[in-house]
């Protein structure tokens, strides 16, 4: 079976973004490949987290996982820092990644951006990245557009460790949704929709409540005219839009487009908070019981497991090759 890693920072409430970009690929990932999915609370750390927010939040994405539907009996689901494996083979991924390419990474740019002072981790953060992919030799990544230049960046690691020291890391392919790969803000469609803004107007959180996502959805931005019509170049914000309701109703765009011709905006945008609330109400309800259950942290130690198997054994080989002397193993 072909393996699937990916994901998800536990630095604040997950967004409709993070659902269509990467959570839903995962449910549908999880029927025909090995998956491994991650809370990377490794990579929170790369800007200040609050102790207690972070040990809360790690725990809500696990859950959040599960009640979107990912099923622990056919996915590993597990905390980076339950493996030490992505810790140590980060640092050697480190060690292979020039200063120049990771300047080049357009997210470290945008986080360092206006800084005084910015954090070495953020700098690296592409290369544990990488190390969280190879060291499942995982075949497919899927996530949103965003992390398309740290999936090009792994790559080409993977591709320097293999010439420098010989093959052995399997060079992952980016899965991207085929619509929605990049929801925007509803703000601000020239910005992408982000748990870190500082505007809950402009994203809507996965734990939003039904009434919460009707008036953020009434009040999104669109354009003055009056065509529900797809046209990324010329109508932004109706476009997105169309993308998060293709994505929660099943619609193509095609469907969206003739089902509102002639009609304007209102029935669209009504129709529209309905489909979200119906996708997120159900999520919504399996994650209260599943937080109330405690099961969390017993599917995290299985996950854990299941992951340290694969990745203990890529992380030795690595180091085996790139001439480390290893300790024995067994007593
Ligand atoms: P993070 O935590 O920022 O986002 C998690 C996933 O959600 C996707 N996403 C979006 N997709 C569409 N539209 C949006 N507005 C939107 N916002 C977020 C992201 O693309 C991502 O797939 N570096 C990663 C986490 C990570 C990772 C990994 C991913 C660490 N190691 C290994 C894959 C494999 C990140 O910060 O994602």
């Amino acid at each position: 079976m072909k393996r699937v890693l990916s994901g998800i920072q536990p630095s604040g409430t997950l967004t409709l973004g993070n659902y269509i970009g990467a959570i839903k690929n995962f449910v549908e990932l999880q029927e025909t490949h090995q998956c491994f999915f991650m809370v990377v609370d490794l990579h929170a750390i790369t800007v200040p987290q609050e102790p207690a927010a972070l040990r809360e939040n790690s725990e809500a994405v696990a859950a959040l996982y599960l009640a979107a539907g990912i099923d622990p009996a056919k996915a590993s689901i597990f905390l980076q820092s339950h493996v030490p494996a992505h810790a140590e083979l980060g640092w050697l991924m480190t060690t292979l990644a020039y200063m120049g390419e990771l300047e080049r990474m357009t997210q470290f740019k945008d986080k360092a951006e206006g800084k005084d002072s910015v954090g070495a981790g953020l700098f690296v953060y592409p290369t544990l990245m990488a190390a969280d992919i190879l060291l499942y030799n995982a075949d497919l990544v899927p996530v949103g557009d965003d992390q398309k230049q740290h999936l090009e960046l792994t790559r080409d690691l993977a591709h320097r460790f293999n010439q420098r020291y010989g093959e052995m890391f399997r060079v992952p392919e980016v899965y991207l949704p085929e619509v929605g790969a990049r929801i925007m803000s509803l703000d601000d469609a020239s910005k992408k929709m982000s748990k870190s803004s500082p505007t809950p107007g402009s994203y809507i959180a996965l734990l939003d409540e039904p009434d919460v996502i009707r008036k953020k959805i009434s009040r999104a931005v669109t354009d003055s005219g009056r065509e529900v019509k797809y046209d990324e170049a010329n109508k932004r914000e109706v476009s997105n839009l169309m993308s998060i309701y293709s994505q929660c109703s099943g619609l193509s765009l095609q469907e969206i487009e003739a089902k509102y011709e002639g009609q304007g905006y209102g029935p669209f945008k009504k129709d529209l908070a309905e489909q979200v609330v119906a996708t997120l109400e159900p999520l919504q309800a399996r994650y209260r019981e599943i937080r109330a259950s405690g099961e969390v942290a017993d599917v995290l130690r299985k996950g854990a497991s299941e992951a340290e198997e694969v990745a203990s054994g890529i992380v030795r080989q690595a180091k085996e090759k790139m001439g480390f002397l290893l300790p024995k193993l067994g007593r």
